[in-house]
């Protein structure tokens, strides 16, 4: 399955994705991103929550830090029954290879591993002014592709404005899960680089990633029926 809609579940206990899981039918199969947020609050038992109700999962934990630390925290990840799994590309190459390494299981197998190229809550001018790269997010997002492609990841998050230009650069296989998803009547938030679902499908996204126009919805469902029916339809 290389599309998808992913809904990020920010909630931050057990109890609140139960209720809000409950509002869909029983054996509709899901794609639930599962955030710091939920993972720190619940630890690893949410996963199995999640799991046993037939869902796919998404453990957006983000990992940026030494390769030798990044490793054993994947070796750890592995024995999760997650289905993808991310890192931040500015980490480095090194930092990339060593979390396959950690996540690979003995039989080979391991989950999606995703590189994070810049959040979509960055802008231009901040990741000029707070991060110094004195670069266009463009060549930003092409180059953290580029070396996480070259790594052995399967692919990137990055905004879906940006999904065609990775698919140009690193090949349709490779794939592409965009946050910054938002209907045209929702507020923003702390969002910068958004787009709609059904631009996101123009653009040649593969997973998007929704998480307060579904959650914050006065009906969820349908909220969510509407991204599918807009992104897969
Ligand atoms: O509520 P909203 O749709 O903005 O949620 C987007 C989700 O995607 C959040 O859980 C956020 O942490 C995550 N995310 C993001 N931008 C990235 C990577 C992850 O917004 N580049």
């Amino acid at each position: 399955m290389n599309n998808a809609v992913i809904i990020a579940c920010d909630f931050n206990s057990k109890d609140e994705v139960v209720k809000f899981l409950d509002k869909f039918s029983r054996g509709e199969s899901l794609y639930i991103k599962i955030g710091m947020e939920l993972f720190y609050a619940e630890g690893s038992s949410i996963i199995k929550e999640i799991k046993d109700r037939g869902h796919k999962i998404f453990l957006d934990l983000k990992l940026h830090d030494i390769p030798t630390t990044v490793k054993k925290a994947m070796k750890v990840l592995s024995n999760y029954d997650i289905d993808m799994v991310n890192v931040h590309a500015s980490g480095t190459k090194n930092m990339m290879k060593a979390a396959i390494e950690g996540l690979t299981r003995e039989n080979g197998e391991r989950p999606l591993l995703i590189a994070v190229t810049q959040l979509t809550s960055t802008s231009e001018e901040v990741m000029k002014e707070d991060i110094l790269i004195d670069r266009s997010i463009d060549d930003v997002v092409v180059s953290y592709a580029k070396n996480a492609k070259e790594c052995g990841l399967d692919g990137v998050v990055c905004s879906a404005k940006e999904a065609d230009m990775v698919h140009k650069h690193c090949g349709n296989d490779f794939l592409t899960v965009t946050p910054g998803i938002r209907f045209t009547d929702d507020e923003k938030g702390d969002q910068k680089r958004v787009v709609t679902p059904a631009m996101a499908k123009e653009i040649g996204s593969n997973f998007i990633v929704v998480g307060r126009s579904i959650t914050k919805a006065d009906n969820p469902v349908e909220a969510y029926n509407r991204c599918c029916k807009d992104f897969l339809g």
